[in-house]
């Protein structure tokens, strides 16, 4: 920097202000034309939760604006958010019945494979990623099987596995591991190509903390673990070299897309993985930076939508390609009606 502008800072220049940025600022044209960051509807992922039953639209009471819905509603949401061109969901599934086995997690006819099916078949251009762990299926509300005391490993990666195909055997687009697990990636990779999914990309949650960010989430997936915490694989939060790590085995495991979870109080991890691997990087806006806004806009504290629509571009900022975010359809509506 210093070597390309010392030409013309001279002591006579610095005087006479030849520099002056606002010139740039002054008019909406001008500040888009030099705008380097732009957020777009293309960008964006759009949660859902599923539960069983029909004519379900429960609020969230911790998440304003998002809902727990039932597969004919889920029609309903993704014909919606179609229609906003946001180009794919995320899908979270709360099954009738949990176990120690997660047996609803890969049931050819649970809740989540049932729902990939009929909304293949009513809304077919919209992307479905689906969310891959078993906590909401477990009785106890951990992403794996416990013997001991202790979350097992390689016996609960083997389902996560048998999870991801059949969730591509019901019509899946992508699969998005988030479990954080030792091997997953692998595993699925291998039992996607075994199985005739050579090209179903895999999005792993690569890099993702044991984040107090997860508290309405939980409420919502109903997934709260009934003891202990997720420490013994999530991430720490004072850890970044180590992301990189975590990143780097997921890509050589084969994973497509590197996901940073949380996203706004880890953008520095959202920028060193993105320059580092030069991946197609996504970050999980996640359900405790969605209800802090949302709280603070609703006692008039802070402008909700003008917050949201800073975050969303602050992560991309960071170096998201794209964002997994409870705000993808209001942010969509109103990219549209600025365009219009
Ligand atoms: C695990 C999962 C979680 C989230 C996405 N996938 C919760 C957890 O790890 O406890 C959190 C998403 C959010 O907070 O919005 N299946």
């Amino acid at each position: 920097m210093k070597n390309r502008t010392s030409n013309y800072v001279t002591p006579d220049a610095v005087r006479s202000t030849l520099r002056r940025f606002r010139r740039l600022r002054m008019t909406e044209p001008l500040r888009s034309m030099v705008r380097e960051t732009e957020l777009s509807t293309n960008d964006l992922i759009y949660p859902l939760f599923i539960v069983p039953d029909e004519k379900i639209r429960k609020p969230v009471a911790s998440m304003p604006g998002v809902f727990q819905l039932s597969i004919d509603e889920t029609i309903k949401e993704c014909t919606e958010v179609h229609s906003l061109n946001i180009p794919a969901v995320i899908l979270f599934g709360i099954p009738e019945h949990k176990d120690e086995q997660a047996s609803g997690a890969y049931d050819e006819n649970g809740i989540i494979q049932r729902a990939i099916r009929a909304i293949k078949k009513e809304v077919p251009e919209l992307l479905i990623i689906t969310d891959v762990c078993l906590c909401e299926y477990t009785s106890h509300g951990h992403c794996g099987i416990i013997k001991d005391d202790v979350i097992l490993n390689d016996e609960s990666v083997e389902l996560i596995a048998k999870e991801a195909l059949t969730h591509a055997q019901a019509g899946a687009d992508m699969v998005a591991p988030s479990d954080m697990f030792d091997g997953r990636v692998k595993a699925i990779r291998i039992i996607l190509d075994d199985n005739g999914f050579q090209n179903l990309p895999i999005m792993s949650y690569a890099a993702k903390y044991a984040s107090a960010f997860y508290g309405p989430f939980r409420d919502a997936a109903e997934s709260a673990p009934k003891f202990g915490d997720r420490r013994s694989h999530q991430m720490d939060p004072g850890n970044s070299n180590e992301a990189l790590r975590e990143v780097e085995q997921d890509i050589i495991e084969g994973a497509d897309i590197v996901m940073v979870k949380p996203a706004l109080p880890y953008l520095d991890i959202i920028r060193r993985v993105k320059e580092e691997f030069i991946m197609p990087t996504a970050a999980y806006n996640v359900s405790g930076e969605y209800a802090m806004i949302k709280a603070a806009a609703e006692k008039g504290w802070i402008d909700g939508e003008r917050v949201m629509m800073e975050t969303l571009l602050s992560i991309k900022r960071a170096g998201a390609d794209m964002i997994s975010t409870y705000f993808a359809k209001e942010a969509a509506a109103l990219l549209r009606n600025n365009i219009e």
